[in-house]
């Protein structure tokens, strides 16, 4: 499991523990996902090429940095589109993709049913986000689309990984970097990870 990477922040393991209580209610969860992802994203960022411009300061003229390239996030829908509010936070100029996945309950194979993806794709920095990596087959799905339309640089950030996943998504797809807040320990017998924290689209959209 090279290509995983667990972000253990303090601030960031304190807010998935609130996230996890299933005493937090859906306003909260909303606020404290949008809240934890700007966390994980800020760690994950730190290698993005930069850019010198010149800029004009009150006092005189001088040499600042801006991100070389485009930043692409792409929620894989529903549950995905929480983590979105946090990343923009952070990188406002940043373009969205949307990938339409959900996960057949009595399959557990993923159906694909919407895309839409900006045309920066193949020269950006490209994170796929979703709050769950269960199985893994969603993440696989949403990471062949991105590459089919020539993505290069992917990351994939959720917030929660098994075990099963994390070996699934590394194997299908070795160059993509996984990072999430927890591994946790396994799949129930309908694929819902334990501890976990419950349907990640329940809780936000309170369905
Ligand atoms: C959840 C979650 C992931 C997927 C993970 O979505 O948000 O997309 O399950 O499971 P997997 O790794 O086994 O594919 P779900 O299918 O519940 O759809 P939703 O986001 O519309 O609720
Ligand atoms: N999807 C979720 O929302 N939660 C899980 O535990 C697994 C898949």
């Amino acid at each position: 499991m090279n290509n995983l990477q667990i972000l253990d922040h303090p601030l960031i393991q304190n807010k998935l523990t609130r996230l996890r209580d299933k005493a937090t209610n859906n306003h909260n969860f909303r606020l404290m996902l949008a809240e934890l992802t700007a966390l994980m994203v800020y760690e994950i960022t730190r290698d993005y090429p930069l850019r010198e411009v010149e800029v004009e300061t009150p006092l005189e003229r001088t040499t600042g940095k801006v991100l070389a390239t485009p930043v692409v996030l792409v929620p894989i829908l529903r549950a995905g589109t929480g983590m979105l509010t946090g990343v923009l936070d952070l990188i406002p100029t940043a373009k969205v993709g949307h990938i339409g996945i959900y996960r057949d309950p009595h399959t557990l194979q993923p159906v694909e049913y919407y895309t839409k993806l900006p045309p920066e794709l193949p020269r950006a920095r490209v994170i796929l986000v979703d709050p769950m990596l269960a199985t893994g087959g969603s993440a696989i799905t949403a990471v062949n689309i991105v590459k089919r339309e020539k993505a290069n640089h992917i990351q994939f950030l959720c917030l929660v990984a098994a075990p099963e996943g994390v070996k699934a998504l590394s194997t299908a797809h070795p160059d993509v970097p996984i990072y999430t807040a927890a591994l946790d320990r396994q799949l129930n017998d309908h694929g819902y990870i334990l501890p976990g924290l419950g349907d990640a689209g329940d809780r936000i959209f309170g369905t």
